[in-house]
């Protein structure tokens, strides 16, 4: 494939954001030198240091940016400073921001064990045969977009919080899950707590009507607090996990550390295309660990793997980056979210290093090793 010039904003956020986003766009660049690319990278202010500086976590600027870009890479938000501020004033309502103000309403979470890491996987080895799957969590609406409320009735305060699901907004998310499905291995599991939830109903009745279009998909339904177990009795039964924005937020977590460590684990957000999606770790902002050199880069790493794949369609390129990825673990180097040795733990800088040392002794990959397109 000829070069590509591309236009991604960068916004390294808060606690190791800036860490993290460091690392990738170290790789990225890597690789737009290896394969003739030009990657141009715009950094922006978002989140808490957004806040510092310019009163508020999402810039006007920083929203126009995204706009303009053909994707951004977020690092992480938030950090205890501005946990004193009132919800819709803090980091994360930034965060809700920029996935309202890009229309981004699918968030695309793969989750998958690798090879080397096995041994750090919380479950026993034999009971974790295969951990392959992806959560098509829904972004754009639910309990996080709904009215929040905090009253005093009666001379007692109470709080509420809203959840809203509208057919159609469940239909956007679902046709794209049905499609992963399609791609993958042909399962999907809606997931809802439709014995309670009216929006759970809604969301069953308009999953279980689109079924029909997918022949070759086998759709089935979990309720989610049977989801959150099953995922750890038997993980190998998913293939394409479908859910709602808050459950979506909890099941991944709970995933992430079945593969490994909630640092490995990337996500891709877009709305009706993946050009001007949003690719980002799903970790926080991680303040006990900032400023130590002990972050995981790989989350930032592996969305940065996403970005190319999805929203630049650059397979060989991504490939390239995830095997390298690969033999520095086969290598036995680990930060310390990863290692089931401390012997094996190296600081993030070094990991990096040794990455990016790995990927200049593999500068043309399709010729050495013949796995290019
Ligand atoms: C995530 C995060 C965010 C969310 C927070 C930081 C608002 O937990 O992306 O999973 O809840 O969506
Ligand atoms: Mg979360």
């Amino acid at each position: 494939m000829p070069g590509v010039h591309k236009k991604i904003v960068v916004l390294p956020g808060d606690g190791i954001g800036p860490e993290v986003t460091s690392a990738a766009t170290q790789v990225l660049q890597d690789c737009a030198e290896a394969f003739g690319h030009r990657f141009e990278l715009l950094s922006h202010a978002f989140g808490g240091v957004a806040i510092d500086t310019f009163g508020t976590p999402l810039p006007k600027e920083t929203l126009a940016a995204c706009r303009a870009a053909d994707a951004t890479l977020l690092g992480a938000v938030g950090g205890p400073k501005w946990e004193v501020l009132p919800l819709e004033q803090r980091p994360e309502a930034g965060l809700l921001g920029i996935r309202r103000g890009l229309g981004l309403f699918i968030n695309l979470r793969p989750l998958r064990l690798r090879e080397s890491l096995r041994r750090i996987s919380p479950l026993h080895l034999e009971r974790i045969a295969h951990c392959d799957f992806e959560i098509v969590r829904e972004l754009a609406g639910d309990i996080y977009f709904g009215r929040h409320e905090t009253t005093v009735e009666n001379g007692v305060e109470v709080a509420r919080d809203e959840a809203v699901y509208s057919v159609p907004e469940v239909e956007r998310v679902a046709k794209y899950a049905f499609e992963r499905a399609v791609a993958r291995r042909g399962h999907l599991t809606s997931v809802d707590k439709h014995n309670i939830l009216a929006t759970s109903v809604l969301w069953r009745k308009t999953v279980v009507a689109m079924a029909p279009q997918y022949p070759t998909v086998t759709l089935d339904h979990q309720y989610v607090d049977n989801a959150s177990m099953q995922l750890v009795l038997r993980p190998e039964q998913f293939d394409v996990i479908l859910t709602s924005n808050m459950f979506g937020d909890i099941l991944s977590d709970e995933a992430a550390a079945l593969a490994g460590s909630i640092g490995l684990i990337p996500s891709m957000s877009m709305g009706n295309t993946t050009k001007g999606a949003l690719y980002e770790p799903i970790h926080g902002s991680a303040p006990a660990l900032t400023g130590k050199d002990a972050a995981n880069p790989l989350g930032t790493i592996f969305s940065v793997c996403m970005m190319l794949r999805e929203s630049f369609g650059l397979r060989t390129e991504a490939d390239w980056i995830e095997r390298g990825v690969d033999r520095v673990l086969d290598r036995g180097l680990r930060t310390a979210d990863i290692a089931d040795d401390p012997k094996q733990i190296v600081p993030s800088s070094v990991f990096l290093e040794q990455l990016r040392k790995e990927l200049s002794e593999n500068l043309r990959p399709t010729e050495q090793h013949g796995w290019g397109v």
